[in-house]
């Protein structure tokens, strides 16, 4: 309750002055961060045909949103996917939706639990402390057709996590398959830290790795990885989660793009593995970029804790795009999530190359000057919440209870500069 007052001394100016509501207008030359005025978490886009789609975290549904312009998502179309029935172990917590086109159909691929994060005390008992999130699964929901606008959208199955923990899994495709990759438990009970794991699938919908096949491929070991940077207590407050794969398409490298930190507050980053070898299957096909984090909070303009980023290209298809979400009023922690994009390039050894997180003017993509709005038929993008893509209220209130403490040395500008010598 004291930081909630606290924030609303903070937030009265900063939210109107500095910028981080502005919208950009349909044919402009340029747009601002953030691109749709809303909460909104874990934004996955995908560009089909003549429009973009984005989906993110609603909580309590699946919504897509349709538009001509990466940038401008105030005036999208919206489409409700899906809402779950009652009773089902995806009826509460649907997080980290991603839409993908797979052989002329969609899969929606997302997080959902049988419980709001609130396992009966006869599971949570197993638990070395509590668990609250022991019960998310990953599920698929497939399209009517091969139209991801006008098709309806049904459950095809859960995806085998062997009953553990698993949250924001995405599919990695590659020459020997198609992969599962998630974020997952060490083991059922162990609660965080969260980890990336793989699976092998036979199709988009069924995973046929049994447990014993099923690598981990990504520990949070790096101390840019826990929060505070290097943190060596509580291990709870590190995770990887998030994972996306992005191919540079001139050298054919595979990345995996992942969150590292804590999705709730201001060191929450994006971390980059790189497959160096041959089989996905196999932790040590995979290279981790140990220097630090490759995309992280940028004090200068007041944007923090950026994360959960999904990759698309611009209308005529020269540029790449990093769509992700980040912070302005940090200390709101989940809440003050907003989706954000920018262009990115890629280094001469052929790695992403990010920018630095910011909130413009920046120029539009390539190909969208003069194309139009997005058609705006059916009313406003206002599908906004505060769903939460890891955890629970009692691993938040064991944040907060720390936040003075372990935040502090990162608390003011004055010694971020060598914070970011450190870090990257
Ligand atoms: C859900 O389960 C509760 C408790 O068993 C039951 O009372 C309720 O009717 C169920 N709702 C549906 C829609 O099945
Ligand atoms: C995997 O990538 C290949 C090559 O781009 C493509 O032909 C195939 O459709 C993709 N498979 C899936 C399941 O996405
Ligand atoms: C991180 O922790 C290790 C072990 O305590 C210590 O040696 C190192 O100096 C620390 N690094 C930073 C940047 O704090
Ligand atoms: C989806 O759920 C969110 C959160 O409850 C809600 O605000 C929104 O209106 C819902 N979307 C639709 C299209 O019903």
């Amino acid at each position: 309750m004291a930081i909630a007052a606290l924030l609303l001394l903070f937030s009265t100016c900063w939210n109107t002055c500095l910028g981080q509501s502005a919208t950009s207008s349909a044919n402009a030359a340029t747009y601002a961060n953030p691109i749709l005025n809303a909460v909104g978490a874990d934004p996955w886009v995908i560009r089909y045909e003549d429009y973009y789609y984005l989906t993110y975290t609603t909580n309590d549904n699946i919504t897509i949103l349709r538009s001509s312009e990466l940038t401008d998502w105030n005036n999208a179309d919206v489409k409700l996917a899906f809402t779950p029935p009652e009773n089902e172990s995806y009826s509460y917590d649907l997080w980290a939706p991603e839409l993908h086109n797979i052989n002329g159909l969609w899969y929606i691929i997302f997080t959902g639990d049988v419980d709001p994060d609130q396992p009966s005390p006869e599971q949570d008992m197993y638990c070395d402390f509590n668990c609250p999130a022991v019960n998310h699964r990953m599920f698929v929901l497939e399209s009517s057709s091969s139209d991801p606008w006008t098709s309806t959208y049904a459950v095809k199955s859960e995806l085998d996590t062997y009953d553990q923990f698993a949250i924001d899994g995405t599919y990695f495709n590659h020459s020997t398959g198609l992969y599962h990759v998630y974020s997952c438990w060490e083991s059922a009970y162990v609660s965080w830290p969260s980890m990336l794991c793989i699976s092998r699938m036979s199709d988009p919908w069924t995973v046929s790795s049994p447990l014993s096949e099923r690598a981990i491929i990504s520990r949070p070991d790096q101390p840019w990885e826990k929060t505070p940077y290097n943190r060596t207590i509580n291990v709870r407050l590190s995770s990887n989660e998030g994972p996306e794969q992005l191919n540079n398409p001139k050298t054919g490298q595979q990345f995996i793009i992942y969150s590292a930190a804590r999705s709730d507050n201001r060191n929450y980053c994006l971390g980059q593995l790189e497959l160096t070898g041959q089989d996905p299957l196999s932790p040590a096909s995979w290279t981790k970029y140990t220097t630090g984090c490759v995309f992280y909070q940028n004090p200068d303009e007041e944007v923090y804790g950026v994360g959960h980023a999904s990759f698309t290209t611009s209308p005529d298809g020269t540029e790449e795009w990093i769509v992700y979400h980040g912070m302005h009023d940090y200390l709101e922690g989940w809440s003050a999530r907003t989706i954000r994009t920018q262009k990115f390039t890629w280094n001469a050894d052929g790695t992403p190359n990010f920018p630095r997180p910011g909130i413009g003017p920046f120029p539009v993509p390539s190909g969208q000057e003069g194309t139009g709005g997005g058609s705006g038929t059916s009313g406003s993008a206002s599908a906004g919440s505060s769903g939460s893509s890891t955890a629970s209220s009692t691993v938040t209130a064991s944040v907060t209870g720390s936040t003075s403490v372990y935040l502090e040395p990162w608390g003011s500008s004055g010694s971020y500069a060598s914070w970011e010598t450190t870090w990257h």
